[in-house]
C-alpha cells in the first residue's frame, strides 16, 4: 500500500508498511539537480546546476542505475520495467533536513514566545509523554510519513531525552530503508522531571543506541546534546567521549540561537569564551557536528567551525517564527563555514523544505543579500549531503546513489499555475525554478521515493 495524499499523518497506520519491493521502475520527468556549489546571488550563472528535461531515471534494488534522454533506447531487459510517467514535471533528489524534532509535531505552531519560553511552555510538556512507548513509536510513524508527504527523505532528527523515542525512529526508518541520524538528547539539567537523565545512564544508553543501531543499514547515530543550557560540565565531557571513542558518530546541538539563549550561557558557562566554545573545549565540535542555528556567533567562532568542517543548520522558518534573528549567511559562507537547510519544527512554522527555503531568501533580502533558487536547492541536497559525508549515496540523481528521489508539479493553484506560463513563457529556467520554490509547497508533490520505494503519492483527484 502506498500512502495517498492527502495524507492522514494523524493516523500512523497510514505509513505504507509492507510496501512491494520494486524490482526495476522508469521515472520519465524533467530532471533537477547539482553538481557543485552554485552562485549565492547570481541566477543567470548556472554553473553547478543540472538540468536535463525530458529524460528517464532507471531505478533497480533501491538505486539509480541511469539517467538518459527519452529517446535513448532502454537497455536489455527494461522495457518491461514498471513506468511512472511524469512527463512535464520536476524530479529532483530529496530534500535533506539536517535539523528537525520528531516530538514537535504536536507544537508546531503554538502562539506567543521567544525560544527560552516556548521550551518550557510548550515543548518540554510535549516531548515528557514520549516516554511511553506507543507515544514514542506512533510519533515516530507520524513524523517519518510527514516527512516524505513534504519531499524530505532523509534527516537528522532530534527525538526526546526518552532511550526509546530514538529506537522508535531508528526502527520506522530502517523498515523502509531511509537515511536517519538521530540519537537519544542528553539533558540533564534545567528542565521538568521526566526530561532529565543522568550522565551514566545517559551513557550506556548512547553506547547501546551505537551498538545496536550504528551502521546498521541506513541507519546513523547521533551523540545529540539538546544544548548547553540543559547539560552540566560533566554532560558536555561525557558527551565529547563518546565523540572520541565513536568517532564515524554523528554530533547534534543548538548553538547561537537567541540572545537571551546566549547571554544566559555566558552566565553558565563564565570560564568559556564564547557559546560554541563551551562545546568546543570539550571536543564536540568536527567535520560530523551539526549545530542548528549559529545566528549570534562572531568570527573566532566561525574559524573554529570552518577549521574543523562542521556545519550550520540554518533554520529560516523557525529563526523567524520564535523571532530569534537574521542568520549572515554570506558572512558565513565568506568565512568558510559549511552550510546546511532545516526545518526545525516545532520552532519551524513546517517541514516543507521550500518554505524553508522561501524564508531564506526573505531572510536575506532583509540583509540586502539575494538567495538564488540554484543555491536553497543545492543547499537543501548535494550540499547537505557533502557536508554529511553522504554524497556517495544521497543528495544528487546519480547512477550509483540511492534512489532517494521526488516528483513535483511545477505549480498548485490558479495563482501559481499562472505564474509559472509566464516564467515558461520567459525561457527562463531560474525564473521558473524560483517561482516554484517560493509559492511551492507540499501540494506540488506528487510522489516521493526512497530507495526506490514509492513512500508517497498523491492522489490523482487532489
Ligand atoms: N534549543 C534547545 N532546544 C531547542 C528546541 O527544541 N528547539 C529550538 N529551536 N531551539 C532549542
Ligand atoms: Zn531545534
Amino acid at each position: 500500500m502506498t500512502a495517498a495524499y492527502p495524507m492522514p499523518i494523524h493516523s500512523p497506520e497510514a505509513l505504507p508498511y509492507g510496501v512491494q519491493p520494486v524490482g526495476r521502475l522508469v521515472l520519465f520527468g524533467d530532471v533537477l539537480d547539482f553538481t557543485a556549489d552554485p552562485s549565492f546571488s547570481h541566477p543567470r550563472d548556472q554553473q553547478g546546476v543540472r538540468w536535463r528535461p525530458d529524460h528517464a531515471v532507471l531505478i533497480e534494488h533501491g538505486r539509480i542505475v541511469a539517467v538518459q534522454a527519452r529517446n535513448v533506447a532502454m537497455p536489455t531487459g527494461w522495457l518491461d520495467a514498471k513506468v511512472q510517467d511524469h512527463t512535464g514535471r520536476l524530479i529532483m533528489p530529496g530534500f535533506i533536513d539536517t535539523h528537525v524534532h520528531c516530538p514537535q509535531l504536536d507544537v508546531i505552531a503554538s502562539f506567543g514566545t521567544e525560544l527560552l519560553d516556548w521550551l518550557h511552555t510548550y515543548t518540554f510538556p510535549a516531548e515528557r509523554r514520549y516516554a511511553d512507548p506507543e507515544v514514542s513509536r506512533m510519533g515516530a510513524q507520524r513524523f517519518v510519513a510527514a516527512l516524505w508527504a513534504h519531499g524530505t527523505t532523509s534527516a537528522v532528527v532530534f527525538p526526546t531525552v526518552h532511550k526509546v523515542s530514538a529506537e522508535a525512529l531508528f526502527e520506522v526508518a530502517h523498515a523502509h530503508d531511509m537515511r536517519m541520524i538521530t540519537g537519544k538528547v542528553l539533558m540533564n539539567r534545567h528542565a521538568p522531571d521526566g526530561l532529565l537523565d543522568d550522565v551514566a545512564q545517559a551513557e550506556r544508553d548512547c553506547v547501546d543506541l551505537i551498538d545496536h543501531w550504528h551502521g546498521q543499514g541506513r541507519q546513523a547515530f547521533a551523540v545529540t546534546v539538546r544544548f548547553a543550557v540543559t547539560s552540566t560540565r560533566d554532560q558536555l565531557t561525557m558527551a565529547g567521549q563518546l565523540c572520541r571513542t565513536y568517532a564515524d558518530t554523528y554530533m547534534q546541538t543548538h548553538v547561537a540561537e537567541s540572545r537571551d539563549e546566549v547571554r544566559l550561557v555566558a552566565d553558565l558557562f563564565p570560564d568559556a569564551r564564547s557559546y560554541l566554545d563551551v562545546y568546543d573545549r570539550e571536543g564536540l565540535i568536527g567535520p560530523r557536528s551539526i549545530l542548528a542555528h549559529g545566528i549570534w556567533l562572531d568570527e573566532r567562532d566561525r574559524a573554529v567551525l570552518r577549521d574543523h568542517g562542521a556545519q550550520i543548520a540554518h533554520s529560516p522558518s523557525s529563526n523567524l517564527f520564535l523571532g530569534s534573528g537574521l542568520f549572515d549567511w554570506v558572512q558565513a559562507q565568506r568565512d568558510g563555514v559549511n552550510v546546511s537547510l532545516a526545518s526545525d519544527v516545532g520552532g519551524g512554522t513546517g517541514l516543507s523544505m521550500l518554505h524553508n527555503m522561501s524564508d531564506a531568501y526573505k531572510i536575506q533580502a532583509l540583509q540586502g543579500n539575494r538567495l538564488t533558487a540554484w543555491k536553497a536547492l543545492f543547499t537543501a541536497t548535494l550540499g547537505a549531503a557533502q557536508h554529511l559525508g553522504l554524497a556517495q549515496e544521497i543528495g544528487q540523481v546519480e547512477p550509483g546513489l540511492m534512489a532517494d528521489l521526488t516528483v513535483w508539479d511545477w505549480a498548485h493553484g490558479p495563482l501559481a499555475c499562472h505564474r509559472d506560463s509566464l516564467a515558461v513563457a520567459s525561457g527562463d529556467l531560474h525564473e521558473r525554478v524560483f517561482c516554484w520554490m517560493t509559492l511551492g509547497d507540499d501540494r506540488n508533490l506528487r510522489a516521493t521515493l526512497v530507495a526506490g520505494q514509492v513512500v508517497f503519492s498523491a492522489c490523482e483527484a487532489a
